[in-house]
């Protein structure tokens, strides 16, 4: 049954995103028809083709009860959008559908499973907002909440953890077995990932808590993701309040790729490492899915949760996705790189070799654009790092630039988007450590239109970026200030067609 809450979403976005232009919205990033979106759910397989859902209020560009919109695509690149999923409509979620997950069933029906949210006044007069983990099956367009939701709450939950604070369900089947890894905060008040399982995806229990904060990296873990990777295991959260650790996680908004190992039959997950996963200014609650052909594939809300107040004027859709990107563990470092389907839509190809680049900005015939897949390598000229920094200038025109940076000395990049445009007080500028490769770092950027992502040394950190410069400004170049490098420069445009919109 469609309940009048979630026609009503479905009529207005039928009724008003027709408006918006395809030429004022991203062309291969997901954005909502109309209004707002933040992270990605229920990023999954489902009869052959890849579903993505998302937290969206279609009525405004702002946070508000949080439905689920709804895409899939076959190549990443391609998205069709569909009506939206589900809404907040029965007592178990009367308050929000938050954060979660979905799954193909055997018998063909897609589950997906959520935290439905409800709010409750204090005798204090305080609100209080309740999560627990709810249930819809449908057919991949149109989904029935379960009758017995919520099938887990606050009663479910080992010593400690917070009714308040448990939420972002992922589930996966494994073995004849559902199992789900959720957010839920702890006696310390930081974030702790509980693990749950179920025989028949109905009926849950906790097993184990897979790792903690113990307020180390952050306070409240949200949106962890679970998965083996290259004889490895990954657990990724998204830390709240972070306090920054050097230039790895800045403060604020972050997320942790915790790598180890895991043992099924005890459950037992061993953190061996920690790093950041995105170094930009914009990037938050990731979720994974594995392709059909095996690849590990990450989708994240290319957005922080402390700007989303900063937005274009007169917009009618605010919060993109970034571009999927396939994981791969090297080396100990979880290493991202855009789908390789974006190679199919690579249009015009311009590329120079060992340009030399003494005092003074050089622009290069043919490179420019704001829809571009790009790789440039700079080195320096006979061995040794002669110059002290590197800059890409894009999305450039008199006044406005977004420049990606390398600078020699302590081997980082810089993104900056000071100069772009955007007239808010907001976070402009990353900074972050790389590895030079005998001297040598190779930047690739792929823009589209309204955001960058830099991809450094064949995806050994990866850096994602919105910037709102009108779309006028198009220009490129390249600079290195004191000495000399020489650079390479492969750049595509990137094609799509307009029925990449529908
Ligand atoms: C993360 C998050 C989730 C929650 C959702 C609500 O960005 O806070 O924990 O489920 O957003 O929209």
């Amino acid at each position: 049954m469609i309940s009048d809450t979630l026609q009503k979403a479905r009529d207005f976005e039928a009724q008003y995103a027709p408006h918006i232009p395809a030429a004022e919205r991203p062309a291969f990033h997901v954005t909502a028809p109309i209004g707002w979106i933040n992270d990605p759910n229920g990023f999954s397989c489902y009869k052959g083709e890849y579903h993505l859902f998302y937290q969206h209020h279609p009525y405004s560009t702002n946070w508000g009860p949080m439905h689920w919109g709804h895409v899939k695509t076959r190549d990443f690149i391609r998205w069709e959008q569909l009506p939206v999923a589900i809404a907040p409509d029965t007592p178990a979620d009367r308050d929000g559908c938050f954060s979660g997950s979905a799954l193909e069933l055997p018998d063909g029906r897609q589950m997906l499973m959520y935290t439905g949210v409800y709010r409750m006044r204090r005798p204090d007069g305080r609100m209080e907002e309740f999560q627990q983990q709810c249930l819809a099956f449908g057919d991949g367009v149109n989904y029935e909440k379960y009758p017995g939701n919520p099938v887990l709450d606050g009663s479910d939950l080992p010593a400690g953890g917070s009714v308040l604070d448990f939420r972002d369900p992922k589930i996966w089947q494994e073995d004849g077995t559902f199992y789900m890894v959720a957010g839920n905060r702890t006696e310390d008040g930081s974030g702790a990932i509980r693990l749950f399982e179920s025989k028949d995806g109905l009926k849950w229990t906790y097993s184990t808590t897979l790792d903690a904060s113990r307020n180390e990296y952050g306070r409240m873990w949200e949106c962890p993701d679970f998965f083996p990777l290259d004889g490895w295991r990954v657990l990724l959260v998204s830390p709240q309040e972070m306090t920054a650790i050097g230039l790895e996680f800045h403060a604020g908004y972050g997320v942790a790729a915790l790598l180890g190992s895991y043992d099924k039959a005890s459950r037992h997950f061993e953190r061996e490492a920690v790093q950041a996963v995105d170094y930009g200014t914009d990037f938050y609650a990731p979720q994974t899915l594995e392709t059909y052909d095996g690849r590990r594939i990450m989708i994240a809300w290319m957005q922080n949760w402390a700007t989303t107040g900063s937005q274009p004027q007169g917009c009618r859709w605010f919060g993109q996705m970034t571009l999927p990107r396939e994981l791969e563990l090297r080396d100990g470092r979880l290493i991202q790189n855009p789908v390789r389907e974006l190679a199919n839509y690579h249009g015009r190809k311009v590329s120079y070799r060992d340009i030399l680049l003494t005092a003074g900005e050089v622009s290069l015939h043919g490179v420019e654009g704001r829809l571009l897949d790009m790789t440039v390598t700079v080195r320096p000229v006979d061995g040794s790092p002669s110059y002290q920094t590197f800059k890409l200038r894009l999305a450039k025109d008199g006044n406005r630039e977004t420049v990606v940076r390398y600078k020699v000395a302590n081997s980082t990049v810089r993104i900056d988007r000071t100069h772009s445009g955007f007239p808010y007080d907001i976070v402009n500028v990353r900074d972050f450590p790389v590895r030079p490769q005998g001297g040598a770092v190779k930047l690739r950027i792929v823009m589209d239109r309204y955001s960058l992502e830099v991809f450094v040394n064949d995806g050994e950190q990866a850096a994602s970026m919105t910037l709102y410069t009108p779309q006028s400004a198009q220009a490129v170049s390249f600079e290195v200030t004191e000495g000399a490098a020489r650079i390479d420069v492969e750049k595509y445009s990137l094609e799509l067609g307009e029925e990449s919109k529908s």
